[in-house]
């Protein structure tokens, strides 16, 4: 299929889960695709699974100055860019009295802040129209023990979602938002659970989730996809849920 035919996306943390799951899709549509992350074995192993078409920038989001190097190597690649999805985020889950002011400035300064200067960096390369895509989550519309931190960085990006739509409207550029309930990737991997638990937690989420699984990475790119596409002309500041029902 060619849905994105001739179009250059950026997917930011697109080394694993569903950032690769996306970039996988995207080339599938015609994209070329440059992939975002922190740890270079990641992205070289990506880009040569994702094959032609597929560029990588060592990048940690967190930072500012380091978007700013990003853009300036992303530029040398794709002199325009018609698609961001901006996607890298971390999820860690503490009660309130032991968040840290570390802990919380990281999950900020990933989630929110790295999301906000990568579009003011990359909104020059947007010669034409273009679509930018959020992953927010389930989390910014349900409250759960531990997730306080994490919901409020994606609800952050929600309203950023509409905000941005109404001022990149003149520019033809689309905002949106996807938001997924829980999705089987390395992030679940990442919470600091031994593999007994791991098992565990992967158990507890088919008994929360009413349609009684996870979602699958590509079940979430595939949402991504379509607002990226010309078959979501008219859909500007909106959110799809993602979720199994966990909002219901
Ligand atoms: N999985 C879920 O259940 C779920 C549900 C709802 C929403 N989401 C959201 O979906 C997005 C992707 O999550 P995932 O589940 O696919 O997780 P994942 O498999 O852990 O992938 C996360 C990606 O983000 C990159 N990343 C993290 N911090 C970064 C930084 N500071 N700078 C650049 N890249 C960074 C990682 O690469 P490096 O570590 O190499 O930097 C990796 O490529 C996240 O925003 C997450 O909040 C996930």
């Amino acid at each position: 299929m060619n849905r994105l035919q001739n179009k250059t996306a950026v997917i930011t943390g697109g080394s694993s889960g569903i950032g690769f799951e996306t970039a996988r899709q995207f080339l599938a549509e015609g994209a070329k695709v440059i992939i975002i992350g922190r740890n270079k074995d990641e992205l070289d192993n990506a880009v040569g699974e994702l094959g032609e078409g597929a560029y990588a920038v060592e990048a940690d989001v967190s930072k500012v100055d380091a978007i700013k190097a990003m853009r300036g190597k992303i530029e040398k690649i794709f002199p325009s860019l018609d698609i961001l999805f901006v996607n890298a985020g971390i999820a860690k889950f503490a009660a309130i009295e032991d968040v840290t002011e570390e802990w919380f400035d990281n999950q900020f300064n990933t989630n929110f802040k790295g999301a906000y200067f990568t579009i003011q960096q990359l909104l020059p390369l947007f010669k034409g129209s273009g679509s930018i895509i959020l992953n927010a989550s389930l989390n910014a519309h349900i409250g759960r023990p531990t997730a306080s931190i994490y919901g409020a960085t994606k609800g952050a990006l929600l309203t950023l979602a509409k905000n941005l739509s109404a001022e990149l409207m003149p520019r033809k550029i689309r905002v949106n938002a996807v938001s997924a309930g829980p999705v089987d990737t390395p992030l679940h991997h990442k919470k600091g659970l031994t593999p007994d638990q791991q098992v565990q937690d992967h158990e507890n989420f088919k008994t929360i989730i009413p349609i009684g699984r996870m979602g699958d990475p590509s079940e979430i790119a595939k949402a991504v996809l379509f607002f990226a596409s010309d078959d979501a002309p008219f859909i500007v500041g909106a959110e799809i849920l993602a979720d199994g029902g966990m909002s219901l």
